[in-house]
């Protein structure tokens, strides 16, 4: 996803901007630029196609750029192909109006029709440049100012947008404005500070303005003022960022995935100390009352990635422990398919940045029938947490790597919370099980950092398999959601082709691909299913597949049918998934690393897919 920063103060603007834009790449970009003005002379622009280190290149650290006011820009195409040309920022010819923005302006190629009739000429292919000359042509057509214009075009255009923008008659101030894509708002000893996401700036200040949906801000030097869309002041309170600089670096990990790897027994351990008050769950700070839990007739879980893996796994916990019918759903498709909800459903959905494009339209959709929406996010003031009606926000704390771990694994103990509360509410577990149900999860953060003491040989095996063509991940109930999970973590990093699937339906076709040294992982931990998966395994190893077991301790017959074994701590089986997961991301980091990839920053791949 594109990533925007600016900057208005009394140092010189470009080297904030470049490091701001440093700390956004994990986001994912193609090429990118910056615009610098030094007092009313006319703005610098300087854009470069690729990585950031050309334009820190071409603009020596951005020593060479003079300014105290700017805005950068880390693109990453949606309309118009990778190149210096289409990089932003964009600007009207005579350089009124230049500015940088993350989203899509779905009715860009009308607009621009109309423009053009209006004497504009374009020069890339991007929906920026319309969006910027939009703004330009209000400002122009009604002479109200900067303000007025952003405004003028707001009501004009569909799509969505975080942009940044500067005017050649207002010298040292930035105007942003803000719909469904993501932007922070830093101030701090007289200046301030625009990013997509908080690394951008944790550097400079931890004082943060969340600006709302069709909002706008004036920046100038240290103060910043929003307005609504009638053009009025409209007060926002300024949030301390609790994250600090360190958290969001690598703390000496080769990557932040393995570095968020194990940060999980901390992640989990947090986000159950969040709710978990003397012994027992209190969702108040979540704001679900017992009343509404009493109400529920059904949950509906939406989601993306892996996000919906962890809807696949909650299902199965709470149908189980709380007896509440559970329905699991992708957002892309739940938002087109007219769902059919009833007044008493809950709709959670599910999102680490909490700005998933399709996430936010599924809430939204949920939202249109007048359903009671949680979210589960992981990143405070996130654009699905503030139109939820509820919020569960997991302590992950900042996730850099764009393959998820610790929000995951956040994310499943916050469902597993969810359940054992809504069983208590409803009264389908007695104290005695409450506190049993409780107790296991308290013992997840340690178990999990024993799942991460012996690495080497997950290490080992995904070197073995470095080359491997084909991978399957076959699992039953709560291990087929884990599969899934393992699956993409493969995928995503390493470009091993791999599929999960319910091993009782491997006879129903794709059993046909297993080929001699085909590698099938075989999830294992469900006690209740534990034959049925052994029958599996043996018809697939019947046909040459080469097989991993990832079973609990203690089920060492297991090492009679495969070829190695991956064991992990005993716990309710109901919370496997938070210790099963484990062995398969180090499978999916190890080999990445194995084939000599960029794990943290995979090809294609974006952390928040803010874009349909
Ligand atoms: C997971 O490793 C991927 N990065 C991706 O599937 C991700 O889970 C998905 O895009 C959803 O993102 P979200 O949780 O921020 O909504």
């Amino acid at each position: 996803m594109c990533g925007i920063v600016g900057f208005t103060g009394k140092r010189k603007a470009a080297p904030i901007l470049l490091d701001g834009l440093s700390k956004l790449e994990y986001r994912g970009y193609d090429s990118a630029g910056i615009a610098v003005r030094d007092g009313s002379a006319d703005a610098e622009v300087i854009k470069t196609k690729g990585r950031l280190s050309n334009l820190y290149n071409k603009t020596n650290g951005g020593e060479s750029v003079n300014g105290f006011c700017g805005v950068g820009h880390t693109r990453w195409a949606t309309h118009g192909e990778p190149s210096e040309n289409n990089a932003h920022p964009h600007y009207s010819d005579d350089m009124n109006v230049i500015g940088v923005h993350n989203g899509i302006i779905e009715s860009y190629q009308e607009i621009k029709d109309k423009l053009i009739r209006r004497g504009y000429l374009f020069h890339t292919q991007t929906d920026t440049e319309v969006l910027i000359k939009y703004i330009d042509y209000y400002y122009k057509k009604y002479k109200m100012g900067p303000i007025d214009a952003i405004a003028k075009t707001m009501v004009r255009i569909r799509g969505s947008y975080a942009v940044a923008v500067m005017f050649k008659d207002y010298p040292g101030e930035i105007y942003v404005a803000r719909k469904d894509s993501p932007m922070i708002l830093g101030i701090k000893d007289g200046e301030s500070y625009i990013a997509s996401d908080v690394p951008a700036i944790l550097k400079y200040t931890r004082n943060v303005y969340y600006i709302g949906n069709m909002e706008m801000a004036r920046l100038s030097g240290g103060e910043i003022s929003f307005f609504n869309l009638d053009g009025e002041k409209i007060e926002k309170e300024l949030t301390e960022i609790k994250w600090d600089a360190e958290a969001a670096e690598k703390g000496g990990y080769e990557h932040f995935m393995i570095k968020e790897i194990h940060e999980q027994p901390k992640a989990v351990k947090d986000t159950i100390n969040s709710t978990i008050i003397d012994g027992k769950i209190d969702l108040t700070s979540v704001g679900l009352t017992e009343e509404l839990i009493q109400s529920i007739d059904m949950i509906h879980i939406v989601a993306c990635g892996s996000a919906y893996h962890v809807g696949v796994a909650a299902q199965y916990v709470i149908e189980d422990i709380a007896r509440i019918r559970v329905r699991v759903e992708l957002a892309s498709e739940f938002r087109y398919r007219r769902p059919l909800l009833n007044k008493n459903d809950l709709v959670v959905v599910i999102s680490q940045s909490g700005e998933t494009a399709d996430t936010l339209a599924a809430l939204r959709e949920a939202k249109s029938q007048n359903i009671h929406t949680l979210a589960m996010v992981n990143v405070v003031g996130s654009s699905i947490a503030r139109e939820a009606d509820n919020v569960f926000y997991t302590l992950a704390g900042p996730e850099i790597a764009v393959a998820t771990t610790k929000a995951y694994s956040a994310q499943l103990v916050s469902c597993y919370l969810l359940a054992i509360q809504m069983a208590k509410v409803r009264g389908k577990v007695d104290d005695k099980k409450y506190k049993q149900l409780i107790s296991s999860i308290e013992q997840l953060p340690w178990q999990i950092e024993k799942t991460l003491d012996n690495t080497e040989r997950i290490q080992w095996f995904a070197a073995k398999f470095a080359n491997a063509k084909d991978i399957f991940f076959i699992g039953r109930g709560v291990d087929y959601a884990i599969s899934l999970e393992g699956s993409l973590k493969m995928k995503e990093i390493s470009y091993v082709h791999s599929e999960a699937y319910a091993a009782g339906e491997l006879k129903h076709g794709t059993i046909s691909l297993i080929e001699e040294g085909t590698l099938v992982i075989s999830v294992l931990t469900q006690s209740e299913l534990y034959e049925k998966m052994v029958s599996n395994m043996v018809e697939v190893k019947s046909r040459g597949a080469y097989l991993m077991g990832l079973t609990s301790f203690g089920h060492y017959d297991i090492e009679d049918t495969v070829d190695f074994t991956v064991y992990v701590p005993n716990t309710d089986e109901h919370f496997a998934a938070s210790l099963a997961v484990i062995p398969l991301q180090l499978m999916g980091y190890y080999m990445s690393l194995a084939r000599g990839l960029d794990v943290d920053k995979p090809r294609n791949l974006a952390k928040s897919v803010t874009v349909e």
